[in-house]
């Protein structure tokens, strides 16, 4: 495993669900917080957190037209090892060379730890980015609750943060002139074109839905079946017809991969399940025809069961296409189409957020099992070390 990377295999390991599980402002997150600044002061970086709670490691004094490289440090539940921290830690080791060679640089120059970008604790994906650009209105940010039916803007003050604060940063935005992110690819898209390190072109268009299933709680001993309204029934079929609606519209993918079953005991029929979509297409229309059709398929579904379904919209990206401009300058001065290719991709990425306001880019480096939000993810080494090479000589060209 890479240097930097080892020295966080120990940082938020779940032994339940298997692999990393660093959530926003909870114990791992607080560490990898702690050694990143720890980090970024050894190499004599200057560490802020802006009001969002994004962390900045500025090498010398903050300013305009910076270029700002970086990604993210918490994960999915039982996540893998390179999802975020790998772009953080090959941000250092970038900055670090560059430093440690006597490279001046001609604009200003940051390490971006960006927060809570899987949404796993407060159910917004790059919930740091959206709050810095504006993405997301403050007062409903501030209203999120997580699983303990904490808010946002009580987490945020808990983390020595003032949770009026939080939301659109202007001056924050105003610093970036330009935005890069290196990422482990979360596909196959390079094994099967042999090659290291990729630029990337396009996001999916995405978003995530809540579908809350209502049927009729009672007791599981005493109620016939014919007299049953069960939700998770009624979920299960629903989520037959997530994958059905899915399948009939090409390049599409969606997912429900988490559910709450309320009030959720053995010897209970449910009263209401909460089923959360993750739905993304090519573009903004068919992501959008996707999901009605999935509403009207979840509502048939469910109506098998005598239940009902509610869907709400919980955050939403349209297709990003990254500047084609950029996205060939780079690969020219990495070394060519011919070495490094341009590869589309269905994750979503701060950089994707980060898009809409200031000129961004990617970098992805090989992921040999094509794997995932799982443990499998993995990186070699000497891939990495491609991706940081690659990292260094873009910031070289761009500072
Ligand atoms: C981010 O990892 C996503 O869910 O696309
Ligand atoms: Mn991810
Ligand atoms: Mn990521
Ligand atoms: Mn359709």
């Amino acid at each position: 495993m890479l240097a930097g990377l080892a020295e966080i295999a120990d940082t938020g390991r779940d032994s339940r669900r298997g692999g990393y599980s660093r959530h926003l402002w909870q114990g791992a997150d607080l560490e990898l917080r702690t050694w990143f600044a720890l980090r970024a002061e050894r190499l004599g970086l200057n560490v802020e957190t802006d009001r969002n709670g994004n962390l900045w490691a500025w090498w010398g004094e903050p300013g305009p037209d910076a270029v700002v490289t970086g990604s993210h440090l918490d994960s999915v539940p039982g996540g893998g090892a390179y999802d975020g921290p790998l772009g953080v830690v090959s941000a250092l080791e970038a900055v670090a060379r560059l430093r440690a060679s006597g490279f001046t640089p001609s604009r200003p120059c940051a390490v971006l730890v960006c927060a809570e970008e899987e949404g796993s604790r407060f159910g917004i994906a790059c919930l740091g980015s959206r709050l810095l650009t504006g993405g997301i209105d403050a007062d409903r940010a501030r209203a999120l609750i997580d699983a303990d039916g904490i808010t946002l803007a009580q987490a945020a003050r808990r983390a020595g943060l003032d949770p009026a604060h939080l939301g659109a940063d202007r001056d924050a935005l105003a610093r970036i002139g330009l935005f890069i992110e290196l990422h482990v690819e979360q596909g196959r898209g390079l094994v099967d074109l042999g090659r290291p390190v990729a630029v990337a072109s396009s996001i999916l268009a995405h978003g995530r839905w809540r579908l809350t299933v209502t049927g009729q709680g009672n007791h599981a001993g005493a109620t016939p079946m014919e007299d049953r309204r069960d939700p998770l029934v009624a979920a299960a079929r629903a989520i037959v017809a997530v994958q059905d609606a899915a399948e009939n519209h090409p390049g599409a993918r969606a997912t429900v991969g988490r559910l709450e079953v309320v009030p959720g005991g053995t010897n209970v029929i449910a009263s209401s399940v909460h089923a959360w979509l993750d739905a993304r297409a090519p573009t903004d229309a068919e992501t959008r025809d996707l999901v009605a059709a999935i509403e009207a398929a979840v509502g048939e579904a469910a109506l098998v069961n005598g239940c009902s379904v509610a869907v709400t919209e919980e955050s939403w990206t349209g297709t990003v296409t990254f500047d084609p401009e950029l996205v060939g300058r780079f690969r020219s001065v990495l070394g060519g189409d011919a070495l490094v290719p341009a590869l589309p991709t269905g994750a979503g990425h701060d950089a994707g957020v980060l898009a809409a306001s200031v000129p961004s880019a990617m970098l992805f480096v090989r992921n040999p099992t094509g794997v995932s939000h799982s443990p499998e993810e993995f990186a070699e080494v000497g891939d990495c070390v491609a991706g940081i090479d690659a990292l260094e000589t873009l910031l070289r060209s761009v500072l």
